[in-house]
Protein backbone atom coordinates (compact mmCIF):
# COMPACT_ATOMS: atom_id res chain seq x y z
CA UNK A 1 0.00 0.00 0.00
CA UNK A 2 1.42 3.50 -1.24
CA UNK A 3 1.97 5.43 1.86
CA UNK A 4 3.74 8.54 0.15
CA UNK A 5 2.81 12.56 -0.16
CA UNK A 6 0.80 11.46 -2.75
CA UNK A 7 -0.87 8.88 -1.01
CA UNK A 8 -5.46 9.74 -0.95
CA UNK A 9 -4.54 13.38 -2.54
CA UNK A 10 -6.84 13.95 -5.32
CA UNK A 11 -4.89 15.18 -8.68
CA UNK A 12 -6.88 16.07 -11.93
CA UNK A 13 -4.50 15.69 -14.85
CA UNK A 14 -5.62 16.58 -18.43
CA UNK A 15 -3.70 14.99 -21.68
CA UNK A 16 -3.69 14.82 -25.83
CA UNK A 17 -5.27 17.18 -28.11
CA UNK A 18 -8.64 18.63 -28.29
CA UNK A 19 -10.59 18.32 -31.38
CA UNK A 20 -12.53 21.41 -32.91
CA UNK A 21 -15.51 20.35 -35.84
CA UNK A 22 -15.62 22.16 -38.35
CA UNK A 23 -18.86 20.05 -39.86
CA UNK A 24 -19.79 16.90 -39.38
CA UNK A 25 -17.04 15.06 -40.42
CA UNK A 26 -13.73 17.34 -40.16
CA UNK A 27 -11.97 19.16 -37.08
CA UNK A 28 -8.78 20.89 -36.18
CA UNK A 29 -6.57 19.33 -33.87
CA UNK A 30 -3.05 19.01 -32.72
CA UNK A 31 0.02 16.36 -32.71
CA UNK A 32 -0.51 15.79 -29.31
CA UNK A 33 -0.36 11.61 -28.39
CA UNK A 34 -1.46 11.55 -24.74
CA UNK A 35 1.69 9.77 -23.82
CA UNK A 36 3.26 12.77 -21.66
CA UNK A 37 -0.25 13.16 -19.79
CA UNK A 38 -1.18 9.58 -19.40
CA UNK A 39 2.42 8.79 -18.02
CA UNK A 40 1.59 11.53 -15.09
CA UNK A 41 -1.69 9.74 -14.61
CA UNK A 42 -0.55 6.14 -14.09
CA UNK A 43 2.56 7.20 -11.88
CA UNK A 44 0.22 9.44 -9.69
CA UNK A 45 -2.18 6.28 -9.46
CA UNK A 46 1.02 4.19 -8.53
CA UNK A 47 1.39 6.57 -5.44
CA UNK A 48 -1.83 6.28 -4.28
CA UNK A 49 -3.78 9.37 -5.26
CA UNK A 50 -6.73 9.65 -6.48
CA UNK A 51 -6.24 10.38 -10.25
CA UNK A 52 -8.71 12.12 -12.72
CA UNK A 53 -7.89 12.23 -16.26
CA UNK A 54 -9.75 14.29 -18.40
CA UNK A 55 -8.63 13.44 -21.73
CA UNK A 56 -8.72 14.79 -25.59
CA UNK A 57 -9.28 11.81 -27.95
CA UNK A 58 -5.66 9.59 -28.08
CA UNK A 59 -5.14 6.11 -29.43
CA UNK A 60 -4.03 4.84 -25.87
CA UNK A 61 -5.26 2.58 -23.15
CA UNK A 62 -6.98 4.33 -20.26
CA UNK A 63 -3.93 3.93 -17.03
CA UNK A 64 -4.89 0.73 -14.31
CA UNK A 65 -6.77 2.72 -11.29
CA UNK A 66 -7.46 5.85 -13.27
CA UNK A 67 -10.92 7.12 -13.70
CA UNK A 68 -11.17 8.35 -17.47
CA UNK A 69 -13.23 11.26 -18.38
CA UNK A 70 -12.99 11.74 -22.61
CA UNK A 71 -13.75 15.06 -23.92
CA UNK A 72 -13.65 16.57 -27.40
CA UNK A 73 -13.50 19.94 -27.40
CA UNK A 74 -11.48 22.78 -25.09
CA UNK A 75 -15.07 24.06 -24.18
CA UNK A 76 -15.80 20.37 -23.24
CA UNK A 77 -13.04 19.82 -21.53
CA UNK A 78 -13.36 22.87 -19.69
CA UNK A 79 -16.56 21.71 -18.52
CA UNK A 80 -15.08 18.62 -17.12
CA UNK A 81 -12.22 20.62 -15.50
CA UNK A 82 -14.03 22.83 -13.52
CA UNK A 83 -16.56 20.50 -12.35
CA UNK A 84 -13.06 18.70 -10.43
CA UNK A 85 -11.14 21.49 -9.62
CA UNK A 86 -12.41 22.14 -5.90
CA UNK A 87 -12.31 19.03 -4.86
CA UNK A 88 -8.10 18.68 -6.04
CA UNK A 89 -5.70 19.28 -4.57
CA UNK A 90 -3.57 18.73 -7.32
CA UNK A 91 -3.99 19.83 -10.87
CA UNK A 92 -1.62 18.82 -14.38
CA UNK A 93 -2.65 20.38 -17.12
CA UNK A 94 -0.23 18.32 -20.32
CA UNK A 95 -3.29 18.70 -22.68
CA UNK A 96 -2.94 20.53 -25.59
CA UNK A 97 -5.67 22.85 -26.09
CA UNK A 98 -6.59 24.57 -29.54
CA UNK A 99 -6.36 28.46 -28.49
CA UNK A 100 -9.16 28.96 -31.19
CA UNK A 101 -12.14 27.04 -32.45
CA UNK A 102 -14.34 27.90 -36.00
CA UNK A 103 -16.53 30.41 -35.05
CA UNK A 104 -19.09 28.18 -37.09
CA UNK A 105 -19.65 24.26 -37.12
CA UNK A 106 -21.17 23.92 -40.69
CA UNK A 107 -24.45 21.79 -39.79
CA UNK A 108 -23.65 19.45 -43.11
CA UNK A 109 -20.15 18.38 -44.51
CA UNK A 110 -18.55 21.63 -46.68
CA UNK A 111 -18.73 21.46 -50.17
CA UNK A 112 -15.38 21.39 -52.59
CA UNK A 113 -16.18 24.79 -54.34
CA UNK A 114 -13.82 27.41 -54.70
CA UNK A 115 -10.59 27.40 -55.47
CA UNK A 116 -9.40 28.89 -51.27
CA UNK A 117 -11.83 28.45 -48.65
CA UNK A 118 -11.28 30.80 -45.94
CA UNK A 119 -12.07 29.94 -41.95
CA UNK A 120 -12.91 32.05 -39.58
CA UNK A 121 -11.76 31.45 -36.12
CA UNK A 122 -12.44 32.63 -32.57
CA UNK A 123 -10.81 32.60 -29.37
CA UNK A 124 -11.41 29.56 -26.90
CA UNK A 125 -11.04 29.92 -23.07
CA UNK A 126 -7.49 29.34 -21.54
CA UNK A 127 -8.53 26.97 -19.50
CA UNK A 128 -5.75 27.14 -17.32
CA UNK A 129 -5.38 31.08 -17.00
CA UNK A 130 -9.05 30.29 -15.05
CA UNK A 131 -7.77 27.88 -13.06
CA UNK A 132 -5.32 30.06 -11.56
CA UNK A 133 -7.96 32.89 -10.90
CA UNK A 134 -9.96 30.32 -9.14
CA UNK A 135 -6.95 28.83 -7.13
CA UNK A 136 -7.02 28.14 -3.46
CA UNK A 137 -5.11 25.71 -1.67
CA UNK A 138 -4.18 23.70 -5.25
CA UNK A 139 -1.44 23.01 -6.27
CA UNK A 140 -1.02 24.56 -9.92
CA UNK A 141 0.78 22.67 -12.85
CA UNK A 142 1.24 23.57 -16.49
CA UNK A 143 3.21 22.96 -19.46
CA UNK A 144 4.28 25.24 -22.32
CA UNK A 145 4.82 23.87 -25.41
CA UNK A 146 7.64 26.34 -27.30
CA UNK A 147 9.26 26.79 -30.49
CA UNK A 148 11.29 29.60 -29.65
CA UNK A 149 12.27 31.63 -26.36
CA UNK A 150 11.53 28.72 -24.45
CA UNK A 151 12.34 30.02 -20.78
CA UNK A 152 10.82 33.58 -21.41
CA UNK A 153 7.32 32.20 -22.84
CA UNK A 154 7.37 29.51 -20.12
CA UNK A 155 8.10 32.54 -17.67
CA UNK A 156 5.61 34.42 -19.11
CA UNK A 157 2.79 31.78 -18.84
CA UNK A 158 3.52 30.85 -15.01
CA UNK A 159 2.92 33.97 -13.95
CA UNK A 160 -0.20 34.99 -16.17
CA UNK A 161 -1.95 31.28 -15.30
CA UNK A 162 -0.65 32.14 -11.44
CA UNK A 163 1.13 28.19 -11.63
CA UNK A 164 3.03 27.07 -8.87
CA UNK A 165 5.67 25.30 -11.87
CA UNK A 166 5.31 24.83 -15.41
CA UNK A 167 7.15 22.36 -17.09
CA UNK A 168 8.55 23.94 -20.65
CA UNK A 169 9.45 21.48 -23.80
CA UNK A 170 11.17 22.67 -26.90
CA UNK A 171 8.77 20.64 -29.66
CA UNK A 172 11.37 21.63 -31.86
CA UNK A 173 13.92 19.07 -30.80
CA UNK A 174 13.74 15.56 -32.24
CA UNK A 175 13.08 13.58 -28.68
CA UNK A 176 10.75 16.03 -27.08
CA UNK A 177 7.54 17.02 -27.56
CA UNK A 178 4.57 15.50 -29.35
CA UNK A 179 4.18 12.41 -30.04
CA UNK A 180 7.87 11.05 -29.05
CA UNK A 181 8.45 8.30 -26.30
CA UNK A 182 10.79 10.63 -24.54
CA UNK A 183 10.83 14.53 -23.23
CA UNK A 184 13.69 17.14 -22.66
CA UNK A 185 11.87 19.51 -20.17
CA UNK A 186 12.94 22.09 -18.02
CA UNK A 187 11.18 22.52 -14.95
CA UNK A 188 10.36 26.56 -13.65
CA UNK A 189 9.36 27.27 -10.42
CA UNK A 190 7.76 30.69 -9.23
CA UNK A 191 11.21 31.96 -7.37
CA UNK A 192 12.86 31.95 -11.02
CA UNK A 193 14.54 29.07 -10.38
CA UNK A 194 15.29 26.68 -13.62
CA UNK A 195 16.08 22.73 -13.03
CA UNK A 196 17.17 21.70 -16.97
CA UNK A 197 16.48 17.36 -17.01
CA UNK A 198 18.53 15.63 -19.86
CA UNK A 199 16.47 13.29 -22.62
CA UNK A 200 14.58 10.68 -20.70
CA UNK A 201 11.30 8.76 -21.29
CA UNK A 202 8.20 10.60 -20.62
CA UNK A 203 7.53 7.74 -17.73
CA UNK A 204 10.64 9.17 -15.84
CA UNK A 205 9.80 12.63 -16.59
CA UNK A 206 6.50 11.92 -15.01
CA UNK A 207 8.23 10.77 -11.79
CA UNK A 208 10.41 13.13 -11.09
CA UNK A 209 7.03 16.25 -11.84
CA UNK A 210 5.70 14.45 -9.10
CA UNK A 211 8.44 14.31 -7.19
CA UNK A 212 8.55 18.23 -7.25
CA UNK A 213 5.16 18.62 -6.56
CA UNK A 214 5.46 16.36 -3.46
CA UNK A 215 7.85 18.76 -2.30
CA UNK A 216 6.01 21.56 -2.96
CA UNK A 217 2.95 19.78 -0.95
CA UNK A 218 5.35 19.41 2.14
CA UNK A 219 6.52 22.78 1.89
CA UNK A 220 3.30 23.86 1.85
CA UNK A 221 2.31 21.81 4.59
O1 LIG B 1 0.79 14.31 -25.76
P1 LIG B 1 2.24 14.05 -26.18
O2 LIG B 1 2.33 13.57 -27.62
O3 LIG B 1 2.95 13.13 -25.22
O4 LIG B 1 3.02 15.46 -26.18
C1 LIG B 1 3.26 16.12 -24.97
C2 LIG B 1 3.01 17.63 -25.10
C3 LIG B 1 4.01 18.24 -26.06
C4 LIG B 1 1.57 17.89 -25.59
C5 LIG B 1 3.18 18.20 -23.64
O5 LIG B 1 4.49 17.95 -23.19
C6 LIG B 1 2.89 19.71 -23.60
O6 LIG B 1 3.75 20.55 -23.82
N1 LIG B 1 1.61 20.07 -23.29
C7 LIG B 1 1.12 21.46 -23.33
C8 LIG B 1 0.75 21.80 -24.75
C9 LIG B 1 0.21 23.21 -24.87
O7 LIG B 1 -0.92 23.40 -25.30
O8 LIG B 1 0.99 24.17 -24.45
P2 LIG B 1 0.68 25.75 -24.48
O9 LIG B 1 2.00 26.38 -24.26
O10 LIG B 1 -0.11 26.10 -25.71
O11 LIG B 1 -0.27 25.97 -23.24
C10 LIG B 1 0.21 26.31 -21.96
C11 LIG B 1 -0.62 25.66 -20.88
O12 LIG B 1 -1.95 26.22 -20.87
C12 LIG B 1 -0.79 24.16 -21.01
O13 LIG B 1 -0.72 23.57 -19.72
C13 LIG B 1 -2.19 24.00 -21.61
O14 LIG B 1 -2.82 22.79 -21.19
C14 LIG B 1 -2.92 25.22 -21.04
N2 LIG B 1 -3.97 25.78 -21.93
C15 LIG B 1 -3.63 26.30 -23.16
C16 LIG B 1 -4.60 26.89 -23.96
C17 LIG B 1 -5.94 26.93 -23.50
N3 LIG B 1 -6.91 27.48 -24.26
N4 LIG B 1 -6.25 26.41 -22.29
C18 LIG B 1 -5.29 25.84 -21.50
O15 LIG B 1 -5.58 25.38 -20.39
Amino acid sequence: RPHGVLAGKRILVTAGGTREPLDPVRYLGNRSSGKMGYAIAEAAALRGAEVILVSGSTGLNPPRGVLVKMVETAEEMRQAVLAEYAACDVVIKAAAVADYRPKEIAEHKIKKTGETLTLVLEKNPDILRELGALKRHQILVGFAAETQDLLGNAQEKLAKKNLDMIVANDVTLPGAGFNADTNIVKLIYRDGSVEELEQMPKKRVAEIVLDRICDLLTKRG
